[in-house]
């Protein structure tokens, strides 16, 4: 499917981008482990939720609708079922490295776990290994890939020095560590999104954090109430940086996720002389058991180039590709290092978007870790596929709006994985 995107005057009004995606993985999992009812409410509809919704009913959770909540019955920490079938993730990354924490704690039960093909690139040896050393089995395809089995056991705690920062692979160790006898202990090397760190809090688990260590003790049973999903800033940063780009753009986005782990977008495009409004959640070692939200408002100005360091990228890594866009329409160079995680992504983004803005007009160049964008103020058009990547998809979008003859966009339904409301919403602003 393709969908031409033309440029627009100027972007005004407001929008309440769709609810977090990362959340709502997080909310369907922990409600399919607890004893007794999870409402979660403001829960994302979207094709990766949904894959996750499908996941905990194959393992015996049910899952029902309470006016505009959505009403997970847990089958308890250890009472996942093993399914006939193999679990289908559909293009979910999260939901197949998060997923897999959980069922290794099913002592004596096997589970086999597969995606689409984009999924079945998506390395899995980095959630095997720790999972291994708290004594569950995976055995996974080329000994990194999907399909993969897990074969769940008793867990022993651990100490775990991760070796990438990795929300999904901490998040993955965390779940495990629900179900082993005693304190386990995850170490990352940077501050990555802390949502399964906040769910668990709030849910009473003891987990604290110390500087880069993260500690959660096992428990018998995890019991939840109700959750709430506040809009997801990553989906947020679309409309966002179109409005930063886009001259004569004014937007307000409603009710957005402004965690500190998640805000490292805005703080780049603060950084960057754009002219964002909101109140942002600052950082703090404290794990909070509720995630804050506020309205940003956003208008189009002149940009600067700048550059992100190793330590900012977990804060911002799926907004990275918009890091690019931006810098294309920056005064002087942008560039992005210690960013090697975007090549495992949906598609591998540092050559998606590279070749994607090149074929735009940007001036771009990829690095091993990274990119490097001379800005020209502004970019001439064209066609740009998104690979069967969500994010390279509305990015094409964002980049027409603001382009000086427009952009085609080859396989635009990609973004029904994260928005897909995405094209409804551009053109609301658009004709405001
Ligand atoms: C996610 C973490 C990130 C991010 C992904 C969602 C999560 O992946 O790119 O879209 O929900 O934990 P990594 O933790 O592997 O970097």
């Amino acid at each position: 499917m393709s969908t031409r995107v033309d440029p627009a005057d100027g972007l005004r009004g407001e929008l309440r981008p769709p609810t977090d995606k990362s959340l709502s993985h997080r909310a369907a999992i922990l409600g399919a482990m607890a004893t007794g009812s999870v409402r979660v409410r403001g829960y994302l509809e979207a094709a990766d939720t949904n894959s996750t919704l499908a996941a905990v009913r194959q393992l015996g959770a049910r899952v029902g609708r309470d006016g505009d909540a959505l009403v997970i019955a847990g089958v308890g920490l250890r009472g996942a079922v093993a399914p006939d079938a193999p679990i289908d993730v559909g293009n979910a990354g999260t939901l197949m490295r998060l997923l897999p924490g959980w069922l290794a704690c099913q002592d004596g039960r096997s589970f086999t776990v597969d995606g689409d093909a984009s999924i079945r690139r998506r390395p899995v040896d980095r959630i095997a290994e720790p999972l291994r050393r708290m004594g569950a089995g995976v055995e996974a395809t080329d000994g990194r890939l999907p399909p993969f089995t897990v074969s769940g056991a008793r867990l022993r705690p651990m100490t775990y020095e991760m070796p990438v920062a990795s929300a999904q692979v901490k998040s993955c160790v965390l779940l495990a560590a629900l179900g082993a006898d005693g304190a386990t202990t995850v170490s990352e090397p940077a501050p990555s999104r802390d949502h399964t760190e906040r769910m668990l809090a709030a849910a009473g688990v003891d987990v604290r954090r110390d500087g880069r260590h993260i500690t959660v003790s096992g428990v018998q049973e995890l019991a939840l109430d109700e959750l709430v999903v506040p809009g997801d800033p990553s989906s947020a940063a679309f409309p966002l940086a179109a409005a930063l780009i886009v001259p004569g753009s004014r937007v307000v986005l409603r009710a957005v996720g402004v965690n500190w782990t998640r805000s490292g977008f805005v703080r780049i495009v603060q950084r960057m002389g754009g002219d964002v409004r909101g109140g942002l959640e600052e950082p703090g070692d404290e794990i909070a058991t509720t995630e804050p939200i506020a309205d940003l408002e956003v208008a189009a100005g002149a940009l600067q180039g700048t550059v992100v360091e190793p330590g900012e990228v977990p804060l911002a890594i799926d907004e990275l590709p918009l890091v690019a866009l931006l810098g294309c329409f920056a005064e002087g160079e942008t560039v992005v290092r210690g960013a090697q995680e975007l090549r495992l992504k949906e598609s591998d983004r540092i050559a998606t978007v590279v070749d994607g803005l090149r074929g735009l007009g940007g001036s771009i160049e990829a690095t091993d870790d990274g990119f490097v964008v001379t800005g020209t103020g502004g970019l001439r058009g064209g066609r740009i596929s998104s690979h069967g990547d969500h994010r390279l998809a509305m990015l094409g979008a964002v980049a027409g709006l603001a382009s000086r003859e427009g952009v085609e966009v080859v396989g635009m339904d990609a973004a029904a994985v994260s928005y897909p409301r995405f094209e409804r919403d551009l053109s609301t602003l658009a004709a405001t």
